[in-house]
């Protein structure tokens, strides 16, 4: 992915190292468990985000790297817990903690990732109000999943679904690169812009995933296809397939109840244009981010940037 950008391929092999190096419990379980979890093939999308706003200023791995370490971190103990809570069987192609083990242990694993992530949070040297967005992030990301859980079984608005993945995923992508952003001492005005695109990028990803929830083939994602909706949570597909389709409202409603055929449902949801309407919508958060990448000072890591947007 980072063929055009050797400086940035360096960065994250180095960094790939330091992560593993943070790694080590005295618990053998532990060990175990976190190195299996946070090692198994992650995209490290954050880190990247983190290392690349870094570049764009004063770059000095010893603070960017336990940042870059503490969102991968703090992501990989949400993965843990949302897979608990999703009831998800497998993820990145593997068995998740909680069905290899337990739920108990797999809670445990996952708030053990949270205290590593905050300890090298202040490995940074940052002062404590640089670092305050990761908190507000956690709290975020809390609340947009709180959200989505208390409204499981029923279709929500489309403000209110852009709301909680704006929370639940664009928060973290957005902390994510103003950690790099202040590590690297940008001015306040560049880092606003680099939090509005991780915002952007995180709720056009979400839509994406979920799209992929309802497209794609079980073995190249490493996750079951339509989980959600069997977890009875109406991601955007099937929230504007239901505005446009009231014959698919009811047929969502019967299989939030037990009934209908998995293909059936997915046919009419295509065919109300819940596809082609989320692909719609994602595109428009993908202009975004490419407007937002305009206002930040331009380098020859910029670019780095516009070809993950790309990728999407
Ligand atoms: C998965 O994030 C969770 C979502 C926000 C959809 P990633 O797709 O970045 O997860 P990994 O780390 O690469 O597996
Ligand atoms: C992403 O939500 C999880 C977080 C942002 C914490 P999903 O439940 O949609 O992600 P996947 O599909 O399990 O990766
Ligand atoms: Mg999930
Ligand atoms: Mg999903």
């Amino acid at each position: 992915m980072w063929e055009n950008y050797p400086v940035i391929k360096e960065e994250l092999s180095a960094f790939e190292e330091y992560l593993k190096s943070k790694l080590s419990s005295r618990n053998e379980f532990l060990h175990l468990a976190t190195n299996s979890v946070v090692l198994s093939g992650g995209k490290r999308l954050r880190p990247a985000f983190t290392i690349i706003a870094a570049l764009h200023g004063d770059y000095r791995r010893e603070v960017v790297f336990p940042a870059a370490a503490s969102v991968e971190i703090l992501h990989a103990a949400t993965l843990i817990h949302d897979d608990i809570i999703d009831n998800a069987k497998t993820r990145r192609g593997q068995m998740t903690l909680s069905e290899k083990h337990s739920i108990n242990l797999a809670v445990y694993t996952g708030d053990y990732l949270l205290t590593k992530s905050l300890r090298l949070l202040i490995e940074t040297g940052l002062k404590p109000e640089r670092l305050d967005i990761v908190a507000k992030a956690m709290s975020l990301l809390c609340e947009g999943e709180i959200e989505q859980y208390l409204g499981k079984y029923s279709i929500a608005s489309t403000m209110n679904y852009l709301k909680r993945i704006m929370g639940k995923t664009g928060v973290l992508f957005s902390a994510s690169l103003v950690l790099g952003a202040r590590a690297a001492g940008l001015s306040d005005e560049s880092t606003k812009f680099f939090a509005r695109f991780g915002n952007s990028f995180g709720v056009a990803f979400q839509i994406r995933d979920d799209l992929l929830d309802i497209l794609s083939n079980q073995k190249a994602e490493g996750k079951p296809v339509l989980n959600d909706l069997r977890e009875g949570i109406a991601t955007l597909p099937v929230i504007l397939a239901a505005q446009r389709d009231e014959n698919f409202r009811s047929m969502v409603n019967e299989f939030f109840d037990g009934k209908g055929d998995q293909e059936d449902l997915l046919k009419v949801l295509t065919s109300a244009g819940g596809v082609r309407e989320s692909q719609r919508l994602m595109e428009r958060y993908i202009q975004k981010c490419r407007l937002y990448l305009e206002k930040v000072p331009q380098t020859p890591f910029t670019g780095a940037l516009t070809e993950l947007v790309d990728w999407l």
